[in-house]
């Protein structure tokens, strides 16, 4: 008999395994929640989520009930058919007036908004300059284009206007890059890339997913924060980390949009989300606007631990954010040590390759406003226990 057509899997699932990298799926049996949360049967301290202000369990669900009452669930067609509804609308415009800009853009995601709009401002004829530690979503973007990729080391400004100076060649120019860095929790060196993206008449699309909500004066993210709101063409946010929600979105200039609108291939084929979802992230929009204590709390806690973990030792990179790494560099003894964290009822993500680099895994602690004092002292005094044996561990 032939060999199953798909065997191969099989084996290339082993070889995952022996390499420290197979990833298994886990079932969450209770809401998002910092303080607790029950997976495959058992309750953690959650440092795991991206809901930073504490918004994802239970503070739109009023709002989204209210909605759904009258929208009803689906949306039944793409935007551009019939599938954007009055809350779509009414969000795109919130968006718009809250980022400060001309006009918005809704997508199911982060992922499809990333996706999206990269792949329709770049083309064959075009070059994209993509910061090495980007997120997936850019480089699919990029990806798909079919534009000659640059990939320049990360947030390295003298490498990447040495890419611009000698690739001028090409119809449009365009650079991409996360403001907050997902996995390292640094940030990108917006200003000099603005006036990069100035000097060599380059667009420049600048993905906040992680920092909307959590920087900025009026939490609308690092662009905010540094003051090149108005030299970034394209500004990507997400509805679903801060704002506790789902869904993703562009905002830009008027005819941005419109193109996006027009030819955003994730926009365009894609059903449009569930018209009842806006009514939640107009919620957390409102949220964000009125309580800013949430992010200025979540931001000088995260400082704090950050402190604490340099001084006993942890290597936490250049993170200067909610999003705390461990630098560990071996996929196994990252996995070893995020396994001691569970059986200690902390749960704190192993992020091995390909998220991250070869050689660069790292336990990626997560921070929220509702994380309480006490379960930081919890998380600190389980890795201080747990410091020594890591030290005896291979590498
Ligand atoms: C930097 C960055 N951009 C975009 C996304 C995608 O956003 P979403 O989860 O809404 O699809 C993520 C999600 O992990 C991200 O980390």
């Amino acid at each position: 008999m032939t060999r199953d057509a798909l065997a191969w899997i099989d084996d290339e699932l082993e070889a995952l395994e022996k390499r420290g990298l197979r990833r298994r799926l886990s079932t969450r049996e209770s809401p998002q929640g910092a303080a607790s949360i029950i997976l495959d049967g058992r309750s953690y301290a959650n440092f795991s989520s991206n809901d930073y202000l504490g918004l994802a369990s239970d503070s739109l669900n009023a709002a989204l009930a209210a909605a759904l009452s009258k929208t009803g669930w689906g949306s039944g067609a793409s935007p551009l058919v019939t599938g954007r509804a009055t809350l779509h609308a009414r969000l795109e415009q919130a968006i718009a007036a809250f980022e400060g800009a001309q006009a918005a853009l809704l997508f199911s995601t982060g992922y499809a908004a990333n996706v999206g709009a990269v792949a329709a401002l770049a083309g064959k004829e075009d070059a994209v300059f993509s910061d090495a530690k980007n997120h997936a979503s850019l480089i699919d973007g990029c990806r798909l284009s079919g534009a000659a990729v640059f990939v320049y080391p990360h947030a390295d400004i003298a490498a990447l206007a040495a890419l611009l100076r000698d690739h001028g060649a090409f119809r449009r120019r365009l650079i991409v890059t996360d403001s907050l860095f997902s996995m390292d929790g640094d940030i990108a060196p917006l200003p000099e890339l603005a006036a990069l993206a100035e000097h060599y008449n380059a667009m420049l699309l600048v993905d906040e997913a992680h920092a909307t909500g959590v920087f900025g004066t009026h939490g609308r993210g690092l662009c905010e924060q540094y003051g090149v709101e108005d030299q970034v063409h394209v500004r990507v946010g997400t509805l679903s980390k801060a704002l506790g929600s789902l869904g993703g979105f562009v905002v830009g200039s008027r005819s941005l949009i419109e193109w996006l609108a027009n030819r955003a291939r994730s926009y365009v084929f894609s059903t449009a989300p569930p018209e009842a979802m806006a009514a939640a992230a107009l919620e957390a929009l409102r949220i964000v606007r009125e309580e800013p204590q949430r992010r200025h709390h979540l931001l000088e806690r995260a400082a704090w631990l950050r402190d604490e973990l340099r001084r006993e030792g942890w290597n936490v990179g250049r993170s200067e954010s909610q999003i705390i790494p461990l630098m560990i560099g071996a996929p196994q003894t990252t996995m070893q040590l995020a396994g001691a964290l569970r059986q200690r009822g902390l749960l704190v993500p192993g992020i091995r390759p390909p998220s991250v680099p070869e050689g660069e895994s790292l336990l990626r602690i997560s921070l929220s406003y509702a994380h309480s004092a006490k379960s930081l002292e919890q998380l600190l005094t389980a890795l201080r226990e747990l410091r020594n044996n890591f030290e005896r561990m291979p590498p």
